[in-house]
Protein backbone atom coordinates (compact mmCIF):
# COMPACT_ATOMS: atom_id res chain seq x y z
CA UNK A 1 0.00 0.00 0.00
CA UNK A 2 1.73 3.27 -1.03
CA UNK A 3 0.19 6.45 0.91
CA UNK A 4 1.30 9.96 -0.56
CA UNK A 5 3.58 11.37 2.33
CA UNK A 6 2.23 14.22 3.90
CA UNK A 7 4.54 16.72 6.19
CA UNK A 8 2.77 19.84 8.19
CA UNK A 9 4.25 22.46 9.75
CA UNK A 10 3.20 23.14 13.56
CA UNK A 11 3.58 26.89 14.38
CA UNK A 12 2.37 26.61 17.47
CA UNK A 13 2.20 30.34 19.11
CA UNK A 14 4.77 31.88 17.20
CA UNK A 15 4.76 34.71 14.24
CA UNK A 16 2.93 38.17 14.43
CA UNK A 17 0.84 38.54 11.12
CA UNK A 18 4.07 39.75 8.98
CA UNK A 19 6.31 36.72 10.18
CA UNK A 20 3.75 34.65 9.33
CA UNK A 21 2.98 35.94 5.86
CA UNK A 22 6.96 36.30 5.20
CA UNK A 23 7.21 32.52 6.39
CA UNK A 24 4.63 31.35 4.27
CA UNK A 25 6.06 33.08 1.05
CA UNK A 26 9.10 31.21 1.71
CA UNK A 27 7.15 28.03 2.42
CA UNK A 28 5.83 28.77 -1.05
CA UNK A 29 9.02 29.69 -2.68
CA UNK A 30 10.59 26.33 -1.41
CA UNK A 31 8.06 23.99 -1.90
CA UNK A 32 4.87 25.29 -3.39
CA UNK A 33 5.30 23.31 -6.26
CA UNK A 34 5.81 20.01 -4.80
CA UNK A 35 2.96 17.22 -5.90
CA UNK A 36 4.76 14.09 -4.68
CA UNK A 37 4.17 15.06 -0.93
CA UNK A 38 0.56 16.57 0.67
CA UNK A 39 2.31 19.76 2.29
CA UNK A 40 0.19 21.80 4.99
CA UNK A 41 1.17 24.99 7.29
CA UNK A 42 -0.47 25.76 10.85
CA UNK A 43 -0.35 28.82 12.06
CA UNK A 44 -1.81 30.69 15.04
CA UNK A 45 -5.64 31.78 14.62
CA UNK A 46 -4.75 35.43 13.91
CA UNK A 47 -2.48 34.57 10.98
CA UNK A 48 -4.62 32.02 9.07
CA UNK A 49 -6.36 34.57 7.09
CA UNK A 50 -3.31 36.32 6.01
CA UNK A 51 -1.38 32.54 5.34
CA UNK A 52 -4.30 31.71 3.38
CA UNK A 53 -3.77 34.62 0.67
CA UNK A 54 0.21 34.29 1.04
CA UNK A 55 -0.51 30.54 0.05
CA UNK A 56 -3.03 30.56 -2.76
CA UNK A 57 -2.30 29.66 -5.99
CA UNK A 58 0.14 27.00 -4.46
CA UNK A 59 -0.12 23.46 -3.66
CA UNK A 60 0.59 24.24 0.24
CA UNK A 61 -2.41 23.57 2.06
CA UNK A 62 -3.79 25.40 5.18
CA UNK A 63 -4.16 23.77 8.72
CA UNK A 64 -5.52 25.49 12.17
CA UNK A 65 -3.76 24.25 15.74
CA UNK A 66 -7.31 23.35 17.17
CA UNK A 67 -10.53 23.73 17.20
CA UNK A 68 -13.98 23.80 19.23
CA UNK A 69 -16.63 21.38 18.67
CA UNK A 70 -19.55 23.59 19.02
CA UNK A 71 -21.05 25.46 16.02
CA UNK A 72 -21.18 29.02 17.71
CA UNK A 73 -22.49 30.63 20.95
CA UNK A 74 -21.01 31.38 24.39
CA UNK A 75 -17.96 29.58 24.17
CA UNK A 76 -15.22 32.97 24.58
CA UNK A 77 -11.80 32.47 23.51
CA UNK A 78 -12.87 29.72 21.25
CA UNK A 79 -13.20 28.76 17.05
CA UNK A 80 -15.80 26.65 15.52
CA UNK A 81 -15.16 24.74 12.16
CA UNK A 82 -17.11 27.02 10.36
CA UNK A 83 -15.18 29.68 10.81
CA UNK A 84 -11.71 28.07 10.08
CA UNK A 85 -13.32 27.14 6.76
CA UNK A 86 -14.39 30.63 6.35
CA UNK A 87 -10.64 31.67 6.27
CA UNK A 88 -9.71 28.76 3.76
CA UNK A 89 -8.38 26.40 6.22
CA UNK A 90 -8.40 22.48 5.04
CA UNK A 91 -6.57 20.58 8.03
CA UNK A 92 -7.32 21.27 11.71
CA UNK A 93 -4.89 19.48 14.25
CA UNK A 94 -7.03 17.81 17.24
CA UNK A 95 -5.18 16.80 20.78
CA UNK A 96 -2.10 17.99 20.83
CA UNK A 97 0.25 17.07 23.85
CA UNK A 98 0.93 20.52 24.55
CA UNK A 99 -3.26 20.83 24.63
CA UNK A 100 -3.57 17.80 26.77
CA UNK A 101 -0.83 19.01 29.01
CA UNK A 102 -1.89 22.55 29.59
CA UNK A 103 -5.16 23.07 28.25
CA UNK A 104 -7.10 20.17 29.37
CA UNK A 105 -7.53 17.96 26.50
CA UNK A 106 -8.74 14.80 27.01
CA UNK A 107 -9.78 11.70 24.70
CA UNK A 108 -13.45 12.61 24.84
CA UNK A 109 -13.17 16.25 23.79
CA UNK A 110 -10.46 15.12 21.05
CA UNK A 111 -13.35 12.63 19.88
CA UNK A 112 -15.66 15.67 20.03
CA UNK A 113 -13.43 17.52 18.19
CA UNK A 114 -12.75 14.83 15.60
CA UNK A 115 -16.40 14.47 14.98
CA UNK A 116 -17.12 18.07 14.57
CA UNK A 117 -14.23 18.75 11.76
CA UNK A 118 -15.21 15.46 10.07
CA UNK A 119 -18.71 16.90 10.02
CA UNK A 120 -17.77 20.27 8.69
CA UNK A 121 -15.55 18.38 5.76
CA UNK A 122 -12.54 19.27 7.59
CA UNK A 123 -9.49 17.11 7.70
CA UNK A 124 -8.49 15.99 11.10
CA UNK A 125 -4.61 15.36 12.22
CA UNK A 126 -5.07 13.60 15.32
CA UNK A 127 -2.51 13.51 17.56
CA UNK A 128 -1.61 10.44 19.98
CA UNK A 129 1.69 9.73 22.00
CA UNK A 130 3.57 8.92 25.57
CA UNK A 131 5.18 10.81 28.05
CA UNK A 132 8.55 9.69 28.97
CA UNK A 133 7.18 8.32 32.23
CA UNK A 134 4.70 6.08 30.71
CA UNK A 135 6.94 4.90 28.33
CA UNK A 136 9.57 4.12 31.03
CA UNK A 137 6.49 2.85 33.40
CA UNK A 138 5.35 0.17 30.99
CA UNK A 139 2.43 2.44 29.97
CA UNK A 140 2.97 3.18 26.51
CA UNK A 141 0.75 0.68 24.74
CA UNK A 142 -2.28 1.11 26.70
CA UNK A 143 -1.60 4.91 26.75
CA UNK A 144 -2.02 4.86 22.76
CA UNK A 145 -4.19 2.29 23.05
CA UNK A 146 -6.60 4.53 24.81
CA UNK A 147 -5.99 7.88 22.90
CA UNK A 148 -6.61 6.12 19.94
CA UNK A 149 -9.79 4.16 19.93
CA UNK A 150 -10.59 7.06 22.74
CA UNK A 151 -10.06 9.81 19.31
CA UNK A 152 -12.36 7.51 17.16
CA UNK A 153 -15.00 6.17 19.07
CA UNK A 154 -18.39 6.61 16.91
CA UNK A 155 -16.68 7.41 13.62
CA UNK A 156 -17.20 5.47 10.60
CA UNK A 157 -14.64 3.44 8.38
CA UNK A 158 -15.23 6.10 5.36
CA UNK A 159 -14.54 9.12 8.09
CA UNK A 160 -11.97 7.45 9.70
CA UNK A 161 -9.98 7.22 5.89
CA UNK A 162 -10.45 10.82 5.94
CA UNK A 163 -7.87 11.41 9.04
CA UNK A 164 -4.20 11.28 9.93
CA UNK A 165 -2.93 10.34 13.12
CA UNK A 166 0.17 12.20 14.00
CA UNK A 167 2.12 9.94 16.56
CA UNK A 168 4.38 12.68 18.20
CA UNK A 169 5.89 11.08 21.68
CA UNK A 170 5.87 13.53 23.97
CA UNK A 171 9.75 13.30 25.31
CA UNK A 172 10.77 13.97 21.58
CA UNK A 173 8.93 17.34 20.93
CA UNK A 174 11.02 20.11 21.24
CA UNK A 175 13.22 18.30 23.06
CA UNK A 176 16.08 17.64 19.85
CA UNK A 177 15.53 13.74 21.18
CA UNK A 178 14.26 11.77 18.17
CA UNK A 179 12.64 8.17 18.29
CA UNK A 180 14.79 6.05 16.82
CA UNK A 181 13.60 5.26 13.36
CA UNK A 182 12.92 2.02 14.70
CA UNK A 183 11.21 3.34 18.03
CA UNK A 184 9.18 5.08 15.53
CA UNK A 185 7.81 2.83 13.56
CA UNK A 186 7.22 0.65 15.84
CA UNK A 187 4.49 2.45 17.14
CA UNK A 188 3.39 3.51 13.85
CA UNK A 189 2.73 -0.61 13.08
CA UNK A 190 1.28 -0.13 16.80
CA UNK A 191 -1.37 1.72 15.85
CA UNK A 192 -1.98 0.50 12.58
CA UNK A 193 -2.78 -2.74 14.37
CA UNK A 194 -5.43 -0.62 16.44
CA UNK A 195 -6.50 0.98 12.85
CA UNK A 196 -7.07 -2.76 11.62
CA UNK A 197 -8.87 -3.70 14.75
CA UNK A 198 -11.49 -1.43 14.43
CA UNK A 199 -11.99 -0.30 11.05
CA UNK A 200 -10.30 -3.60 8.71
CA UNK A 201 -6.90 -3.63 7.10
CA UNK A 202 -8.17 -1.84 4.01
CA UNK A 203 -9.12 1.55 5.70
CA UNK A 204 -6.57 1.52 8.31
CA UNK A 205 -4.13 0.93 4.82
CA UNK A 206 -5.52 4.44 3.89
CA UNK A 207 -4.57 6.17 6.80
CA UNK A 208 -1.46 8.46 7.05
CA UNK A 209 0.14 8.06 10.31
CA UNK A 210 2.83 11.09 10.58
CA UNK A 211 5.69 11.13 12.92
CA UNK A 212 6.23 14.08 15.52
CA UNK A 213 9.18 14.87 18.00
CA UNK A 214 11.93 17.03 16.41
CA UNK A 215 11.79 15.66 13.12
CA UNK A 216 14.42 17.76 11.30
CA UNK A 217 16.40 17.40 7.48
CA UNK A 218 18.91 15.36 8.59
CA UNK A 219 16.83 12.58 10.03
CA UNK A 220 13.54 12.79 7.92
CA UNK A 221 15.25 10.78 5.37
CA UNK A 222 15.65 7.62 7.79
CA UNK A 223 11.81 8.47 9.57
CA UNK A 224 10.06 8.96 6.00
CA UNK A 225 11.45 5.78 4.35
CA UNK A 226 10.13 3.18 6.94
CA UNK A 227 7.40 1.11 5.74
CA UNK A 228 4.73 3.09 8.25
CA UNK A 229 5.69 6.49 8.25
CA UNK A 230 3.39 8.64 6.38
CA UNK A 231 5.00 12.17 6.99
CA UNK A 232 5.44 14.59 9.80
CA UNK A 233 4.00 16.79 12.07
CA UNK A 234 6.99 19.45 12.42
CA UNK A 235 7.17 22.00 14.63
CA UNK A 236 10.98 23.81 15.48
CA UNK A 237 11.99 23.10 12.07
CA UNK A 238 8.70 24.24 10.44
CA UNK A 239 9.68 27.54 11.36
CA UNK A 240 12.45 28.15 8.71
CA UNK A 241 11.62 27.52 4.79
CA UNK A 242 14.35 25.60 4.30
CA UNK A 243 14.18 23.26 7.22
CA UNK A 244 10.87 22.69 6.54
CA UNK A 245 11.68 22.13 2.49
CA UNK A 246 14.26 19.75 3.92
CA UNK A 247 12.12 17.57 5.65
CA UNK A 248 9.46 18.03 2.46
CA UNK A 249 11.92 16.69 0.35
CA UNK A 250 15.17 15.16 2.27
CA UNK A 251 18.32 14.53 0.71
P1 LIG B 1 8.99 19.66 17.31
O1 LIG B 1 7.40 19.71 17.55
O2 LIG B 1 9.20 19.33 15.86
O3 LIG B 1 9.47 21.06 17.67
O4 LIG B 1 9.54 18.63 18.22
C1 LIG B 1 6.53 18.81 16.94
C2 LIG B 1 5.13 19.05 17.41
O5 LIG B 1 4.92 19.29 18.61
O6 LIG B 1 4.16 19.00 16.60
Amino acid sequence: MSRKKFIAGNWKMNTTVEEAVALAKGVVEAVGGVSDVDVAVCPPYTNLSAVSQAIKGSNVKLGAQDVHWEAKGAFTGKVSCDMLKSVGVTYVIIGHSEQRQYFGETNGTVNKKTKAVLAAGLLPIVCVGETLDERNGGKMDAVIDGQTRGAFEGISASDAAKCTIAYEPVWAIGTGVTATPEQANEAHVFIRNILVSLYGKDTADKMRIQYGGSMKPDNAKGLLALSDIDGGLIGGAALKPADFAGIVQPK
